[in-house]
């Protein structure tokens, strides 16, 4: 995992968009061999599109051979609603480089089969080679794209109901009105993003400072999906300081020696030559399956505890062997303690015979 911290906003968007130019510009795409990028909405990536947009002006940079994959899509409102992430993906980028419209690909939350929607984006990826560079924001619950907490980590591109907090997040491009923020997205899943050979996050502010913590600090987890990111061979996250907020003095420290010191001995943290250069593998990111439990055969409805005697409609362990009638004497070894005080069953049987007889 790598981790930028930048002082603020400004230095971790330029951060961003300077590496996102040359990873561009080493690869020297072509037609044959385009470089595939994968681009996030939201406030947090508005800088890196502001500083692409300026860089292209410049010369610096050229989309031609340039293909892009959006993270996600509300599903329900027109496409040219004024917050639909086609709208803003054109107004903040597109409209302002040379990328080739045909070259664009955006989820169509208006598909009038949303399933057979999804399935087409993750066929579309893979016949454009793979992502080799997912750009990505996150929530405040850590969600990537919109892979909101509980997604499953193995998840791909797949209609997604937003949590609460996320309405809540998002009512501030729908009026405040929480009403008009639509309950439902098409998004890549969180496997989709992990397939592409390099993942960048940037991550702004102290709102999200949380959710860093979680996910670099603690344990993979699905309830702050971004967290999923520890699985990747090739992470980047850029921060500002205000993010940084809730991690340790320790962590902040060593993530920003090991950029020092590669600095000194003059070098960057650089992708192995495949990954800059393109053709490099697709990550298979190895996620423990969860097998659900299966039936096999039609079960009682009634709980085993709750019956008197067991089930017999299927075989069943009982939870303790059979009750057989035992006495203690007979497990002493001593003979003449058969004829103990209390009479065995059996003396008993043959005692109350000789009474009724
Ligand atoms: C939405 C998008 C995410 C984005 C997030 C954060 O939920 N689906 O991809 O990362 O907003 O937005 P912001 O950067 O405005 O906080």
């Amino acid at each position: 995992m790598r981790l930028i911290i930048r002082d603020d906003a400004n230095g971790a968007s330029a951060y961003v968009a300077n590496y996102i130019i040359s990873r561009i510009n080493t690869f020297h795409p072509t037609a044959e061999n385009p470089f595939v990028l994968g681009l996030p909405t939201g406030s947090s990536p508005l800088g890196v599109y502001k500083i692409l947009v300026e860089k292209y002006k410049a010369g610096l940079v050229s989309f031609e051979n340039v293909i892009t994959f959006n993270m996600d899509e509300y599903v329900g409102i027109p496409r040219d609603h004024s917050e639909s992430y086609h709208t803003f993906m054109w107004k903040h980028f597109f409209s302002h480089v040379n990328i080739h419209p045909s070259n664009v690909h955006i989820l169509n939350g208006n598909a009038p089969n949303l399933e057979a929607e999804c399935v087409a984006y993750e066929d579309a990826i893979k016949r454009a080679g793979g992502i080799d560079l997912f750009l990505a924001g996150i929530g405040e619950d850590g969600h990537i794209a919109f892979n909101e907490p509980g997604s499953s980590l193995a998840s791909r591109t797949r209609v997604k109901t937003l949590a609460y907090d996320t309405i809540l997040a998002n009512s501030r491009f729908f009026d405040h009105d929480i009403s008009k923020v639509p309950r439902m997205a098409l998004t890549v899943g969180v496997q989709t993003v992990l397939e592409a050979r390099e993942v960048v996050v940037i991550i702004l502010g102290q709102r999200k400072s949380l959710a860093l913590q979680k996910c670099i600090e603690e344990g993979v987890n699905h309830m702050w999906t971004l967290s999923s990111l520890q699985l990747h061979p090739h992470p980047m996250i850029v921060v500002d300081e205000d993010a940084t907020a809730e991690l340790k003095v320790k962590t902040v420290k060593y993530f920003k020696s090991i950029e020092k010191v590669a600095m000194d001995a003059g070098f960057e943290q650089i992708l192995p030559s495949k990954v800059r250069t393109g053709n490099g593998p697709i990550p298979q990111t190895k996620v423990d399956e969860v097998s659900s439990p299966t039936i096999h055969a039609p079960q009682p409805t009634t709980s085993r505890l709750l019956r008197a005697t067991p089930a017999t409609e299927y075989p069943i362990r009982s939870v303790s062997p059979d009750l057989v009638p035992d006495r203690m004497a007979s497990r002493i070894p001593e003979p003449h303690l058969t004829d103990r005080l209390t009479p065995n069953p059996e003396q008993q049987t043959v005692q109350q015979n000789a009474i009724t007889a």
